[in-house]
């Protein structure tokens, strides 16, 4: 889809991958709306860009989003593509991690998946066109231990996001749900003030942009599915056709 023009909104984008969707977006003519709680991030993101608005807007918060998404409307007109990125990742054996940690972690990553869909989707499904981008990642297709709380939540993101493409698969909105590897972005820190698994640390590192072209390409192919990376397509399907082998790896790298 060419942009120049066209109205895109992007959770989380004051950091990481949201942040470089964004002012992609914004170097194409959009003019992008980036909702995150991270108001020195999202200054950032519009540095240099009169075409990128920030919104401080707590993505678990279905009011707030809902009022936005209709603010949003309001300030640029119709939404033509909605990237949910915002998200955040502690780490920790499931019985050793508090139970609100974990269920935050729901509230955000999934919460806001949901918030963010019924906010956004419904006028780009009247209209009949626009694209809807759910960040999961390679955690919600390969349980990792001492991840499971954040792994959850990947898993329901991209259970959410299939029933969601199907359910609207006629509408002309393209749909895309990515499973990156880790990325090298601020995110890694929640992980490192908590515990870094050590299968995690030995597997590949993408760069922001490989992820964001991997998911133009596939809305261009049609591919619902992005999986960037050398080692996400075999992981993909060892999970598949050999999870005995993938968890016994699992044990080894972790030692228990
Ligand atoms: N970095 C990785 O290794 C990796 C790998 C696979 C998938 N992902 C997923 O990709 C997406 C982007 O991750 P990233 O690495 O760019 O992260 P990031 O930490 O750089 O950016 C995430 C942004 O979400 C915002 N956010 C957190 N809670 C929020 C809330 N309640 N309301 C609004 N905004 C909130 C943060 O302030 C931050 O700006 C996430 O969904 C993440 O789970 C990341």
């Amino acid at each position: 889809m060419a942009f120049k023009g066209k109205v895109a909104l992007i959770t989380g984008g004051g950091s990481g991958m949201g942040q470089t969707a964004a002012r992609k977006l914004a170097e194409q003519g959009a003019q992008v709306a980036v909702f995150d709680v991270n108001e020195e991030g999202m200054a950032k993101t519009a540095e240099g860009f009169a075409n990128v608005r920030p919104y401080r807007v707590d993505i678990s918060n279905t009011d707030e989003v809902h009022a936005a998404v209709k603010q949003v409307e309001a300030d640029l007109g119709p939404i033509d593509r909605v990237a949910n990125a915002a998200a955040i990742m502690p780490f920790g054996k499931l019985l050793e991690q508090d139970p609100k940690v974990q269920l935050k972690l729901m509230d955000i990553n999934y919460g806001g998946l949901v918030n963010i869909a019924t906010a956004a989707l419904p006028g780009m499904v009247a209209r009949g066109s626009g694209d809807f981008i759910s960040f999961s990642s390679m955690s919600g297709i390969i349980p990792g231990l001492l991840m499971g709380g954040y792994c959850a939540t990947k898993g329901a993101v991209q259970m959410y996001t299939e029933i969601l493409y199907h359910e609207n698969m006629h509408s002309g909105v393209r749909f895309c749900v990515v499973c990156p590897p880790p990325v090298a972005t601020p995110l890694w820190k929640q992980a490192e003030d908590t515990v870094v698994p050590r299968l995690v640390e030995s597997g590949e590192t993408l760069q922001p942009e490989e992820v964001i072209d991997d998911i133009e390409a596939c809305l261009e192919k049609g591919e619902f599915m992005s999986l960037p990376g050398k080692q996400t397509r075999t992981g993909y399907r060892m999970r598949r056709f050999l999870p005995g082998f993938v968890w016994k790896h699992a044990h080894k790298a972790e030692g228990f």
